[in-house]
């Protein structure tokens, strides 16, 4: 690949951004790559100042939905050395995503060395506070114009990046899905298109007018398994077993899932990846050994649930001393910020 042209800002924001109150994904670094798809390749990446994009109304984005996106983190360690953690598979992710939105793959050379140019650029953007990090997002979508309902034949691949606090500010309450859907056997549900999220806002609004802060995704067919948290995978723990569901085309493969399987295996925990239903947790609620359950994904990391409501009934989870989740939290975390020893090889430094 050519070298990447770096184009700087004259106007800094940084210093008028307040790290110790971060929240999350809501103010944005001084910097972003960008990288065109052209007659029929991608170009040469670019760094510029982060800035408004200019599209024409027929670009096939806002017609049919060309777009996905990947999720990541930057941290800093007690040295300042800045972390990645297991970029490579957000770059293979883009691009199962990209493949199933018939959207151009990308070469890895533009996905790994254009974001270690960028965070080089803006590394003074990464937080140092602790439970914060930069949170980075990868976009990819079609500018290329036309009414046809068909692929388009250009694209942006654009990673931007906003210093991010916790996603969720305690524990969470979740209303167990019973009539839409996130995704369907045969769909987009495993790719990170972004339309995916844009179904989700209206089931997630009528659960939170109900009281509710996420709505627990179940399988369109029969709203009996356990699918999704939000936008986050799921964990239960019944007894001292921690499950979660196989993944699947309706089901996002989580980099943070796979992570927890793996360090709960090493620690000896035991994981059942299997199929689960509303009504094992609800009997499991029932007779107390339904102990934990949680959310597992970038942005949240791991988001322990308080409450989930199923048909008119709310069922509490115990309070205890000691929960598997927030000690895979903190094994997780510690892998990321360099704290503790990366037994699997997941960190990367920049
Ligand atoms: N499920 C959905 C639908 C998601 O959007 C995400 C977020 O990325 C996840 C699960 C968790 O995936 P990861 O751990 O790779 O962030
Ligand atoms: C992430 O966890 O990185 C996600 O992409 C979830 C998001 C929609 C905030």
């Amino acid at each position: 690949m050519n070298t990447i042209k770096v184009t700087r800002t004259s106007a800094s924001k940084i210093n008028s951004i307040d790290f110790e109150n971060l929240g999350f994904g809501s103010v944005f670094s001084d910097h972003m790559l960008v990288c065109d798809y052209t007659n029929g390749s991608w170009g040469t990446p670019e760094i510029v100042p982060f800035q408004p994009i200019s599209l024409m109304p027929s670009a096939k984005i806002f017609h049919y939905g060309q777009s996905i996106f990947e999720g990541m983190k930057a941290y800093k360690d007690a040295d300042k050395k800045t972390w990645l953690f297991r970029p490579d598979e957000n770059f293979k992710r883009l691009n199962i995503s990209a493949k199933r939105l018939s959207i151009p793959e990308l070469p890895e050379a533009v996905f790994m060395e254009g974001l270690k140019a960028l965070l080089r650029v803006d590394e003074q953007w990464i937080p140092t506070q602790d439970g914060s990090s930069l949170y980075i997002r990868p976009i990819m979508f079609a500018t290329g114009e036309g009414f046809h309902a068909s692929p388009a034949n250009a694209y942006k691949f654009i990673i931007c990046t906003a210093p991010s606090g916790a996603y969720f500010a305690g524990k969470v309450k979740v209303l167990i899905e019973q009539n839409y859907s996130r995704s369907a056997n045969g769909g987009v549900g495993f790719a990170k298109a972004g339309g995916n999220y844009a179904g989700q806002f209206y089931p997630t609004q009528l659960a939170i007018d109900k009281g509710y802060h996420q709505v627990i995704w179940t399988d369109d067919n029969t709203h009996e398994y356990i699918e999704e948290a939000g936008a986050m995978n799921i964990f239960v723990r019944i007894n001292d077993t921690l499950i979660t569901g196989p993944t699947s085309d309706r089901i996002l493969d989580g980099i943070t899932r796979k992570s927890i399987l793996d360090i709960a295996k090493d620690e000896g925990i035991k994981v059942e990846v299997r199929k689960f239903t509303v009504t094992e947790i609800v009997e499991a609620s029932k007779n107390g050994s339904l102990k934990e359950m949680f959310g597992a994904g970038t942005a949240a990391v791991i988001s322990p649930i308080a409450t989930f409501g199923f048909k008119d009934i709310d069922y509490h989870l115990p309070e205890l001393e000691n929960p598997i989740g927030l000690h895979l939290k903190k094994r997780i975390t510690d892998i990321q910020t360099n704290k503790a020893e990366d037994l699997f090889g997941w960190r990367v430094s920049l």
